[in-house]
């Protein structure tokens, strides 16, 4: 039985797909203990910052953010009101007690593993404890002890199978912040897959930070991520499967086949290189090479022509020459990326490769915007290279303009559609008639829907 509604809760959320998901963990977990979601921290009595500390601009944000939240809290507090405020997520994990020493307005500090214990620090504050921070990784599983997946706006939903990292490349703060590389049990995800697609869900994406590594404990031994896919594609309703954020070296033979077997995967996979020059991939730690990549996908492609690739780049490593760069940008050109995410080289303490000699800052700067550049010329391509097809679109929302509905495109793409609302929740066949940058737009292609 959920507690009776009293308080406000409002949680702001950076970083990536495993952020948005805790966030919709916590928010269940805190309803179960009395709180309602608002869509702004103004009139809430709880506001928790779920951060993420993958580059020194997104920590940065927090901290500004809190800026912000105290001076919120100070004219609530002028009318008698209280405003209590957390950090959770990979800043209060990587700066815990630091935290509260930089900004005291903070009540809460808690780690991305032990969010499930939320309910009760709220309490521990109550009882007039003071500011409560864990960022330990405390032995009970986290999501046995969170509450049920409950009902869902959306035909979409994002499922954690795996997190933490044993890779610890040269530049990645995740190892420390998400810890060692878990993977949850296999009835626990089917549970939980089952459950989605009974409150209307069709499209899970499984995330882990390494989730092709995912090695859960199901019947008969450890499984695999392609044994756990193959699995949820049996669950009625679940009409697509999609998995991020994949490593080249977990990418096995199992799984690229059963991108041609099971139909529900998706043909779209986000596979960061982050280089194209053995170089500074050997000195990143990759632990793979420009040619072993580029082999990777040409198997890949073999099995699933229309596999549309996406991926992540770092330009500006310590060490990174013209010439490195210059393959990177062959790289781009030799995979045709359907979309990518690039990012300039942020030192993050207690990395290896933070105490390295720095590239200066206006040579990260041009070499972004190269990148950035050629990136877009095969975006541009791809998303041509859709006009006049015909592609199923799981529609999602309400459009922009009236009597539109938005979607996805097998490949991730929005698409805009003039559909009525019974087509929400539909996986419906539309012809492409217009690209844009980010999005398509099409016709339904049976008009008597
Ligand atoms: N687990 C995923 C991605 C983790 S972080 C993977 O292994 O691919 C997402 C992306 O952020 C990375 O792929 C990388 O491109 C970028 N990134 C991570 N640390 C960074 C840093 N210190 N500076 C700039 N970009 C970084
Ligand atoms: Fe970070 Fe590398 Fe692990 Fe990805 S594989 S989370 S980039 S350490
Ligand atoms: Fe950021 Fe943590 Fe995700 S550092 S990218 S929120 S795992």
């Amino acid at each position: 039985m959920n507690a009776p509604v009293s308080k406000k809760l409002f949680i702001r959320t950076y970083g990536c797909q495993m952020n948005v998901y805790d966030s919709e963990r916590m928010t269940e977990a805190l309803t179960g203990a009395g709180y309602e979601s608002v869509d702004t921290p103004d009139d809430a009595d709880l506001v928790l910052l779920n951060t993420c500390h993958i580059r020194e601009k997104a920590a940065e944000k927090v901290y500004s953010e809190l800026g912000r939240m105290r001076k919120l809290a100070e004219s609530k507090a002028e009318r008698g009101e209280t405003m209590r405020v957390g950090v959770t997520g990979c800043v209060a994990q990587a700066e815990g007690e630091e935290i509260v020493r930089r900004q005291p307005l903070v009540d809460l500090v808690v780690g991305p593993q032990a969010y499930h214990r939320l309910p009760a620090m709220l309490d521990a504050l109550d009882a007039g404890k003071g500011a409560q921070v864990l960022t330990d990784f405390p032995a009970e599983d986290k999501f046995a002890a969170l509450p049920q997946r409950t009902m869902r706006a959306s035909p979409s939903a994002f499922l954690s199978v795996q997190e933490g990292c044993d890779k610890f490349c040269a530049f990645c703060v995740v190892p420390y912040t998400r810890g060692a590389e878990f993977s949850r049990p296999v009835a626990q995800v089917m549970a939980e897959a089952r459950r989605l697609a009974s409150s209307g869900v069709r499209e899970v994406t499984l995330l882990g930070q390494n989730v092709n590594a995912y090695h859960g404990e199901g019947e008969g031994g450890t499984w695999s991520l392609a044994r756990l896919a193959r699995e949820i594609a049996t669950i009625e309703g679940i009409d697509r499967i999609r998995y991020t954020t994949s490593h080249p070296n977990d990418m096995d033979d199992d799984l690229i086949a059963a991108h041609a077997e099971v139909e529900e995967l998706m043909p779209y996979l986000h596979l960061p290189v982050q280089s194209g020059s053995d170089r500074m991939l050997k000195a990143m730690n990759r632990k793979h090479t420009a040619e072993g990549y580029l082999r990777l996908i040409e198997r890949i492609r073999a099995t699933r022509p229309d596999m549309a690739m996406s991926g992540d780049f770092i330009v500006g490593f310590p060490g990174e020459t013209d010439a490195d760069f210059e393959e990177t940008l062959a790289l781009v050109d030799a995979v045709g990326y359907a979309h990518a995410f690039s990012f300039k080289y942020s030192p993050r303490p207690g990395t290896p490769a933070s105490t390295a000699e720095q590239v200066p800052e206006p040579v990260k700067e041009t070499r972004l915007a190269t990148l950035n550049d050629r990136l877009r010329v095969h975006q541009v391509r791809f998303q041509e290279s859709c006009i006049g097809r015909t592609m199923p679109v799981l529609f999602e929302k309400t459009g922009r303009e009236d009597g539109q509905l938005t979607g996805r495109s097998p490949y991730l793409q929005p698409v805009h559609v003039l559909a009525p609302e019974s087509a929400l929740r539909q996986i419906l066949p539309v012809r492409i008639d217009a690209v844009f940058p980010n999005s398509l737009s099409g016709t339904l292609v049976d008009a008597t829907f």
